[in-house]
């Protein structure tokens, strides 16, 4: 167990956590603002940081502007039959020109932390060599434009616009040293006013997803024995650009990566499956998360890899499982689990029925629990000094009504469910410090193009006009308050 003293107490389990209704919570009480709520018991920690997200390639466009390279996005997007209704990023939010007025909408919410990612090909076209003054200079802007708004800039490092120059990409152990080579010079340019760095976002998905079941960039189909080999370049990549960022940043800067391991939710909330939810995002997490945080590959996971198990070269481990300042988990989903005495790992995960409720993205399955679980077993698995959610949100089935505002209602019945749960871990005194809702507006969601939009800001991608939905005022009003009411 962890010293989460009040857990322990057995305190902290409101009927709110639960996400039901604040009966059976202490008597509420009318705030100053004519609130009601059960006293402090929904408060975030004073200093909790909100904040937004986005990524380098869903948002910025000026895919041929100033030097940019192309990357396997782009590629991957012209290739027709790849993205929904043949959409590309080559103008997404316009976020490039656009950014002045990005920083004002963050500011209008209220935030304290802006979650970007930079596109390594604006910095080295191709992949390597000279850094490409232009693209530094845009990122020095955005960084300069968000310290003048009073916005922490959060920046991840490699958000999957991987150089198309690069050979091989993921296949080649080479580009994870020439990620190291990029986060150096990043980190040695930013860190004056860059406090928090994440090396790489969702590992599966630039691997498994882009090599092996080939829906995402570069869509590829390869064997299970090639694909484990690139699943070991991402997590070695991390490992290489945790050590180029503390080589080169200046002192106080923190690092961590933003991942996106399986969760697993106790089907009922006892020791048994609690313990069973547990092992459950250990072993699930074996090539990537686990790795990072143990610094090796568990046993289970090379027996069942056999003669397909990755080639570590000597040294590799090491810099994997470098102890980290903070971890970020993108949270979107899961599944549960039950505890299953007379299955060999000794619990079973449940499959979710099809028509189980869920969001308009064919993956989103609704399971707000997951922020908790996802808190609280990596807390107690491997008890990260810092952590953070660097990503939650949702698509959800908007429309432009007649007044030009989106009522959002789905989104901001997600939202308020998943931020119970997160209050939850809160309360408990997990090592939460923050969170960033996916996303500050509509982008270029991947291979769902423009069809799955997952803003709190409407963007009309004719006009580019940014409109606050129903969810950012309501994030506006979490934001100001520090509280869920
Ligand atoms: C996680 C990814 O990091 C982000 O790029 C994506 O848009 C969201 N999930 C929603 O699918």
């Amino acid at each position: 167990m962890t010293g989460v003293s009040r857990r322990e107490l057995g305190l902290g389990l409101g009927a709110a956590a639960l996400g039901s209704t604040l009966g059976g919570m202490a008597p509420a009480q009318t705030q100053v603002d004519g609130t009601r709520a059960a006293a402090g018991d929904l408060t975030f920690p004073p200093g909790f940081l909100w904040g937004c997200a986005t990524a380098s390639y869903q948002i910025e466009g000026a895919a041929k502007e100033d030097g940019r390279g192309p990357t396997v996005w782009d590629v991957f997007s012209h290739t027709p039959g790849r993205v929904a209704n043949g959409a590309t990023g080559d103008v997404a939010c316009d976020s490039y020109h656009r950014y002045p007025e990005d920083i004002a909408l963050l500011k209008a919410l209220g935030v304290k932390a802006y979650r970007f990612s930079i596109a390594w090909s604006r910095i080295f076209p191709e992949g390597r060599g000279k850094p490409n003054q232009k693209g530094v200079d845009y990122y020095n802007r955005l960084v300069d434009g968000l310290l003048e708004a009073g916005i922490a800039p959060h920046v991840t490092m490699f958000h999957w616009d991987l150089p198309a120059a690069l050979p091989g990409g993921w296949q080649n152990r080479d580009t994870a040293y020439a990620f190291g080579d990029y986060a150096a010079a990043m980190a040695g340019r930013l860190s004056d006013r860059v406090k928090d760095f994440m090396t790489v976002n969702e590992l599966v998905c630039f691997t498994d997803l882009g090599y092996l079941v080939g829906g995402k960039a570069p869509g590829l189909k390869l064997s299970q024995k090639e694909a484990n080999q690139v699943r070991h370049h991402g997590v070695l990549a991390h490992g290489l650009g945790v050590q180029a960022i503390r080589a080169n940043a200046k002192a106080g800067t923190q690092v961590g990566l933003a991942e996106n391991p399986s969760i697993y939710v106790p089907a009922i909330e006892t020791p048994e499956h609690i313990e069973a939810a547990k092992k459950a995002v250990r072993d699930s997490n074996a090539m990537f998360l686990t790795a990072i945080m143990e610094g090796r590959y568990l046993e289970s996971y090379l027996t069942a890899q056999g003669a397909d198990a990755p080639k570590v070269q000597e040294g590799d481990m090491k810099l994997i499982g470098a102890p980290l300042d903070f971890l970020s988990i993108n949270v979107y989903t899961g599944k549960m689990v039950r505890a299953d005495p007379s299955s060999p790992q000794g619990y079973a995960i449940l499959p979710t029925p099809r028509e189980a409720p869920r969001m308009p993205s064919k993956w989103l399955y609704l399971t707000p629990e997951v922020i908790y679980w996802g808190l609280r077993s990596i807390s107690e698995l491997w008890r990260p000094k810092a952590l953070y959610i660097s990503e939650n949100g949702c698509s959800a089935d908007d429309k432009v009504s007649a007044d030009g505002k989106v009522y959002d209602t789905d989104r901001v019945m997600y939202l308020r469910n998943y931020m119970t749960h997160l209050q939850r871990a809160a309360r408990e005194e997990l090592p939460i410090k923050g969170y960033f809702v996916w996303s500050l507006m509509d982008n270029f969601e991947w291979e769902d193009g423009y069809t799955k939009l997952f803003g709190i800001h409407h963007v009309d991608f004719k006009t580019q006009k940014r409109t606050p939905k129903l969810s950012a005022d309501w994030y506006r009003e979490l934001v100001r308050t520090n509280r869920l009411v």
